[in-house]
């Protein structure tokens, strides 16, 4: 089969498109052949050996994906040959066939196309968590997304909304802007013409948000705390920016806010009840059409390093896929 693999740590240049052997199910595991990969900041970061898991090389990219199962190993019995899936794999995803544990898998209910599927969990899932399970978000509330039109950011644009809260999408262009608010934004900053905090005093009224999500970091991190509201929640969910900020510890004691951080893959392995309530709310809002991911892009196994080449220069909105 045909797969992406690092081969030396590097940018996506270095990925090469190789012919590999084709996995086999171990017990407990199954093969799925893949229908679409999801395409994660993390993705860009761990072939750079800039994430917290750092696989041994050579490795296969790519954190997760649908398709179809074809082989089921011993002590399989919730899925057979035929069934359509999705999976968090972490890695493997970029290849036209993957073994996994089936525990990691989910049967990707009827009328939900492999592209949303293969996009839906890591960025829908790390959005519930925090912005549900971090947050306690409560409806009526005001929420502010940074990098808001990006994966994880319009997954918390939409499930903010679907909590009943109002929600302000902070991005880099109007056209951002523009699909956060295809995507249920009440209001929108766009950062880089209007300076953040006089963007969010606007759209508060002076107030500032009583939770604010933040995939971003870096220069964008301290200002918009300083504007967070009374009691207000701010979610450490990632450093798309590349800076770890840093933040004078007399801020939360003014607005008697709490730093809240949020760290999906370990929930999901520390309380897996908690996972399993998360996916089927999750799914409820999908097919009660609640939540309208969206995939802005597909690309071939062989344009993979093109992926992420457009991921790094900001250049996608929602999920892209790669489709083997
Ligand atoms: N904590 C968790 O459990 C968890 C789970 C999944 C992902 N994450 C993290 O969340 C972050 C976002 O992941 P994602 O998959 O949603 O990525 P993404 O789709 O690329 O979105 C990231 C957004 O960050 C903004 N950004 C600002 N400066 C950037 C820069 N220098 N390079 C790239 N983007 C920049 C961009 O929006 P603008 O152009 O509008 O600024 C972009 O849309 C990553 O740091 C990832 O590691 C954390």
């Amino acid at each position: 089969m045909r797969a992406i693999q690092c081969v030396e740590w590097g940018g996506p240049e270095l990925l090469q498109l190789n012919d590999v052997a084709s996995p086999v199910a171990k017990p407990g595991e199954v093969v799925v052949r893949t229908r679409a990969a999801g395409v994660n900041f993390p993705d860009v970061l761990i072939i750079q050996k800039k994430y917290q898991m750092q696989p041994p090389l050579p490795f296969i990219p790519g954190a997760e994906i649908s398709g179809d199962v074809i082989a089921v190993g011993e002590n399989v019995t919730h899925l057979a040959v035929g069934d359509p899936v999705l999976a968090l794999c972490s890695i493997g995803g970029f290849a036209e066939e993957i073994a996994i544990e089936a525990a990691r898998c989910v049967k990707i209910p009827p009328g939900i196309g492999y592209d949303v599927a293969a996009g839906f969990m890591l960025a829908y899932a790390t959005s519930w968590h925090a912005l549900v399970d971090r947050a306690a978000l409560q409806a009526g509330e005001t929420v502010l997304v940074l990098g808001a039109a990006g994966g994880v950011g319009l997954a918390a644009v939409e499930i903010a909304k679907a909590m009943g809260a109002r929600v302000i999408a902070a991005a880099s262009s109007d056209e951002k802007c523009e699909i956060c608010r295809a995507h249920g934004a009440d209001e929108t900053i766009n950062y880089s013409a209007e300076d953040l905090r006089e963007g969010i005093k606007r759209t508060t009224g002076g107030a500032g948000p009583n939770v604010i999500y933040d995939p971003v970091g870096g220069k964008y991190a301290e200002p918009a705390f300083r504007s967070i509201g009374w009691r207000g929640r701010y979610l450490v969910i990632g450093f798309a920016d590349g800076g770890i900020p840093a933040l004078p510890w007399n801020l939360a004691l003014l607005k008697g806010a709490s730093l809240v951080g949020v760290f999906w893959g370990e929930f999901a392995r520390r309380e897996p009840k908690g996972q399993i309530r998360c996916m089927t709310e999750l799914f409820g809002w999908l097919l009660a059409g609640q939540l309208k991911p969206l995939v802005s892009g597909h690309y071939q196994l062989a344009d993979a390093p093109q992926a992420l080449v457009d991921m790094a220069a900001r250049k996608v909105t929602g999920k892209i896929v790669i489709t083997p």
